[in-house]
This record gives structure tokens, C-alpha cells and sequence, in this order.
């Protein structure tokens, strides 16, 4: 296997946001302002994230959520530029036949297909998938499924005899686009899973941990690459709450968990804690001890989210050039992607695209564009006293 990633050379910074496939909401743990993930909500927010000039989408896997590689496919055609980090977890599928799905989606979407590699922290939930090893085991046997899948992609004929997967003569006929294949992303915060990825992944991905601690994790897989000759690209997964100034992006904070009663975060926490054994997961629930006291875990890292939400928990909270300093602390770290998101995704892709893309230098601002053109070349109306148009009539007005 090639040592060389197949990532293009590092750009300044990639923000990608998330695609909310388990639902969407204005509140978490609330009925109220809850939204249906349905493939047109899913859409919209797709074709905002491609129209603003997000990087990508990142698609999530698991039993609460729509599956990552369909709704990948279902949305892909209505974008121009967006990539899509897609979730793989080796073992639900054969490497044969996920190849032959990611190639084909690389072809159809012309070669902006990316890899989320899952191994998976609920024992449970992958008990019910027919998945029964143990934590370890897991990564075991995903490095068998990624050799495999590695040398299909590659256009091999792969032998391979591992202890949990084998291929006799495995080929794939049509490859991908991308060559030697999408990138391999791919996140874990235990040993096994930083052996992996510094083995055969191309971007190691950490949920949002406060900067010192990233900057552990980020030594320790860079040590562990270059064991193998191998050099990785990071990434850090996060929520953003911008606001103009730093008091309304608190609010804004406390306005998201406005409706979640102590039951409901206890609840939530007992749930992680006794059914997952992933130690990212434990170290996120580590971050705030299910108070919601004592949130802010590091100067504009708040852990609310992970009151009751699995997985990230963390957001960065505050006005723009806050927000983009804290971004360029953890880029001074290694980190050069990152993965956002923020409740609900359809109105806050745009708010972060407004509000800090031009501060970090990426996007295509291209709303921006359309209003100086409609300015431009237009004068026959009115415009406010700060020059921008007055706001759109309503739809009564509008129909007259
Ligand atoms: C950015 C990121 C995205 C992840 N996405 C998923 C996901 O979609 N589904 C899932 O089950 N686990 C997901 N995980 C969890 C990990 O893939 C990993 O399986 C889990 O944390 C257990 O690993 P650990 O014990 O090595 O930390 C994600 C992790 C990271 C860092």
C-alpha cells in the first residue's frame, strides 16, 4: 500500500458543516421548533451549504439517523462543488461491496466523495446490526476492511486473508475518480483507534476538545504515522454559536438548552455513559460531568450540546473574530479541517457563512455577490441609508 495520502495539498482551512439526517431542531431536547429531516429539508440544507461555499457535508451513521451513502446519493444531484464525508463502518458491509458503492458514487458525483471511517461506540446498537466483537476487535477488523478496500479502490487484485475479512481475487471494475481513492477520514480517541488511523487513514478527526488536549492527540497519531512514513492531515469536529457581539452568542447558547429540564440532561447522560465504550465519548461526557454549571470548558468552548447529545458535544460560542481566533488557535495545533454545525443547520449554515467566512478566508460569499450585483445594476429601487435594500415586501405585498 502506497504511504503517500491522496489528499490534495493542505488548503488554508476546510469548513465543512453536517447534514442533520436523525432531525433537526431550534432547541435541543425540545419539542418545540423540532424540525423533520425529510429529503427536502435535507436538500436545502445541501444546496445552501453548496451554495455558500462549505467544503463538504458530513453525513453520520448510526440507528438514529437516515443512512449516510442514500441520502448522499438522493441529495448530491442538486449540488454543483459540494463534497460529501460519508460514514463507513467496515463490517456492516463486505469491502467488496462498499468499494464498489463509494467508486460509484465518486464517478456520479465526479469525484467529490469523501470517507468517514465509523468503528462504532454502542455495543448495543451494533449488537442489533449483527456486529458482536468487542471494542478492540473492532479496529481489528477494520484494518482488514480497509487493506481490501484500499487495494480495490487502488485498481489491485487484492489476496488478502485477514482474521476477520478475506478477498480471492477481489476486483473492482470501475474506479473511482478520485485516485488511489476518497479520502480516508477517521476519528477514535483510544489506542487502537490512533493505530489505525495513523496507519491507513489520511485525516485524523477529533470531536471538540479543548485546545491542549487536541494538541495531545494530534502528537500522538503524528508520532504513530511516522512510525509508518506517513503523514496525516486533522480535523476537529464543532459547533459553532456566532453572533454579532459575544453577549447575543451567549444568549444564543443559553437559548438552545432553554427547555432542557435536570431529568432529562440526567437521563441522557446515564444513557452515554452506560451504553457506549468509545473513549471519545467518555471523554466528552468527562468535559462538564453533566453539570450544567460549569460549561464553558475552555475560553469559548461550551459543552452544553453534549448535555444530552451523543457524540460532538462542544461549541464554540462568540462574536466572529472570537470565534475565528479560537479556529486559528487549534490551526496553529495541525488542525487544517473543520466540521461544522449549528441548530437549526438550514439558518445557521448561513449565519456562519455570513458572519465568519470572511474572517477565515473561505466560502464563495456568493448571496454577497448577487446583492452588489443586484445594486449595481439596478436603481430603480430604493435603498435603506446603510445602502442596502429595504426588506423584502411580504408575500401579501408582493403578490399586488
Ligand atoms: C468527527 C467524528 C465523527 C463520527 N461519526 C460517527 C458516526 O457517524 N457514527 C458513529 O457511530 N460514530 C461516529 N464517530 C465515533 C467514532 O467513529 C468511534 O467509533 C467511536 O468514538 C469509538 O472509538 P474510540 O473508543 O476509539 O473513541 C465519530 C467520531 C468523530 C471524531
Amino acid at each position: 500500500m502506497n504511504a503517500i495520502s491522496p489528499l490534495a495539498a493542505p488548503s488554508a482551512l476546510d469548513v465543512l458543516w453536517f447534514l442533520p439526517t436523525g432531525g433537526d431542531g431550534r432547541y435541543l431536547g425540545a419539542r418545540q421548533g423540532q424540525r423533520v429531516s425529510d429529503n427536502r429539508y435535507l436538500r436545502q440544507v445541501a444546496e445552501a451549504a453548496d451554495q455558500l461555499g462549505y467544503h463538504g457535508v458530513l453525513l453520520p451513521t448510526g440507528i438514529g439517523c437516515e443512512d449516510a451513502l442514500v441520502t448522499a446519493a438522493s441529495v448530491a444531484p442538486f449540488t454543483d462543488h459540494l463534497r460529501f464525508l460519508v460514514a463507513l463502518r467496515p463490517g456492516q458491509t463486505l469491502p467488496g461491496e462498499a468499494a464498489r458503492q463509494f467508486a460509484t458514487l465518486d464517478r456520479l458525483t465526479g469525484g467529490r466523495v469523501m470517507v468517514n471511517v465509523v468503528c462504532g461506540g454502542n455495543p448495543a446498537d451494533l449488537a442489533g446490526d449483527g456486529l458482536t466483537l468487542g471494542h478492540d476487535e473492532r479496529y481489528a477488523q477494520a484494518s482488514d476492511f480497509l487493506q481490501i478496500w484500499r487495494g480495490l479502490m487502488a485498481g489491485e487484485k487484492v489476496e488478502f486473508a485477514g482474521e476477520y475479512l478475506s478477498s480471492r481475487g477481489g476486483r473492482l471494475l470501475f474506479p473511482p475518480v478520485q485516485r488511489p481513492h476518497p479520502p480516508l477520514y477517521f476519528g477514535g480517541s483510544s489506542p487502537a483507534a490512533h493505530a489505525l488511523a495513523a496507519a491507513q487513514a489520511d485525516a485524523y478527526l477529533t470531536w471538540g476538545e479543548p485546545p491542549a488536549a487536541v494538541a495531545e492527540k494530534i502528537a500522538d497519531v503524528r508520532a504513530r504515522a511516522a512510525a509508518h512514513g506517513r503523514t496525516l492531515r486533522y480535523g476537529i469536529r464543532l459547533h459553532l454559536i456566532v453572533r454579532e457581539t459575544e453577549g447575543k452568542a451567549w444568549d444564543a447558547a443559553r437559548d438552545l438548552i432553554r427547555h432542557l429540564s435536570d431529568d432529562t440532561i440526567a437521563t441522557a447522560q446515564r444513557k452515554l455513559s452506560l451504553e457506549s465504550d468509545s473513549e471519545g465519548q467518555r471523554r466528552m461526557l468527562a468535559l462538564h460531568g453533566g453539570s450544567r454549571e460549569r460549561l464553558e470548558i475552555a475560553p469559548n468552548l461550551w459543552a452544553g450540546v453534549g448535555l444530552v447529545r451523543g457524540g460532538a458535544g462542544t461549541a464554540l460560542v462568540g462574536d466572529p473574530e472570537t470565534v475565528a481566533a479560537r479556529i486559528r488557535e487549534y490551526q496553529v495545533l495541525g488542525i487544517d479541517t473543520v466540521i461544522a454545525s449549528g441548530y437549526p443547520h438550514l439558518d445557521e449554515a448561513y449565519r456562519v457563512a455570513e458572519l465568519l467566512f470572511p474572517l477565515l478566508g473561505v466560502g464563495r460569499a456568493r448571496a454577497a455577490e448577487g446583492g452588489a450585483n443586484l445594486l449595481a445594476g439596478g436603481g430603480s429601487f430604493s435603498t435603506t441609508s446603510d445602502g442596502f435594500p429595504p426588506p423584502a415586501p411580504s408575500p401579501v405585498e408582493a403578490r399586488a
